[in-house]
């Protein structure tokens, strides 16, 4: 009886702690932070500049939105602008209205952005109204060489984060729905950035890797980051964005 038991225990043991890493794997992807966020440092660079002052607010949870933002904040330093830039959930520490100027960048998950650049805008709602502000939308869907498919960008829901806010982001009036066939759509506006995507599985969580290989998003996929960067700088720069 005494050695069933035992016998019993050592089963046991290997499906418990399997059991237990599997949920502490679940756990701490579901509830881990964007990579670096609660680091609480704004990055900046042209402080000896003297053009106006722009504010990047930024997550990113693999890394790619990071590149982008100290891409383009670098751009407009060399253009004679002064750059601050951090992830949205510091960006509670930041004095807002100092700014001339915003970019907000977002990356997709499931088709959401993350739900702190809801709240930014929503306690910054007035704030921004008055003032420039530009998007920079990191997405994998139909993403393509320096740029993203403006079907993906006019289509999908997340673009919600722009349409609940249309005293900051002027828009035309436009859902999918309005236009089935969608072969007649607006030009997607020179203030968005559409940036290819960048995902690497083996950086991931499981339930995110998993997730993505169903849907026929895994492999790491090169396009080219930089350039789309650069181009949507060129592009803010161009327009006078922040020259009001
Ligand atoms: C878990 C997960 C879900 C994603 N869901 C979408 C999606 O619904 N639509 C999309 O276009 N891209 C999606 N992507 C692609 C990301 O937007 C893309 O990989 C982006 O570059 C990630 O930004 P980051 O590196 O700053 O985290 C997803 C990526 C991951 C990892």
């Amino acid at each position: 009886m005494a050695k069933n038991s035992s016998r019993k225990n050592i089963f046991n043991r290997p499906g418990y702690i399997l059991y237990n890493s599997l949920l502490l794997a679940v756990f701490t992807c579901l509830t881990s932070s964007p990579a670096g966020a609660g680091a609480g440092t704004m990055e900046t660079c042209g402080r000896k500049n003297e053009g106006k002052k722009i504010l990047i607010i930024y997550e990113s949870k693999y890394g790619s939105t990071a590149d982008y933002v100290a891409r383009i904040a670098r751009n407009l330093c060399t253009y004679g602008y002064r750059v601050d830039y951090d992830r949205v959930l510091n960006a509670a520490d930041a004095d807002i209205p100092a700014y001339d100027g915003y970019i907000i960048a977002a990356a997709i998950y499931f088709g959401n952005t993350h739900p702190g650049y809801k709240k930014f805008l929503d306690t910054h709602r007035a704030t921004l109204a008055g003032r420039p502000v530009a998007y920079c939308h990191n997405a994998l869907n139909k993403a393509r060489t320096g740029n993203s498919s403006p079907r993906t960008f006019w289509c999908f829901s997340y673009l919600q984060l722009l349409k609940n806010y249309p005293e900051i982001f002027s828009l035309p009036d436009f859902t999918c729905s309005t236009c089935p066939d969608c072969s007649n759509l607006p030009a997607v506006p020179y203030w968005v950035g559409l940036m290819p995507g960048r995902w690497v599985p083996r950086n991931g969580c499981p339930t995110d890797y998993i997730a993505m290989e169903i849907g026929g998003y895994g492999g790491l996929k090169d396009y080219e980051r930089l350039a789309a960067a650069d181009e949507y700088t060129e592009r803010l720069v161009t327009n006078r964005f922040f020259e009001p």
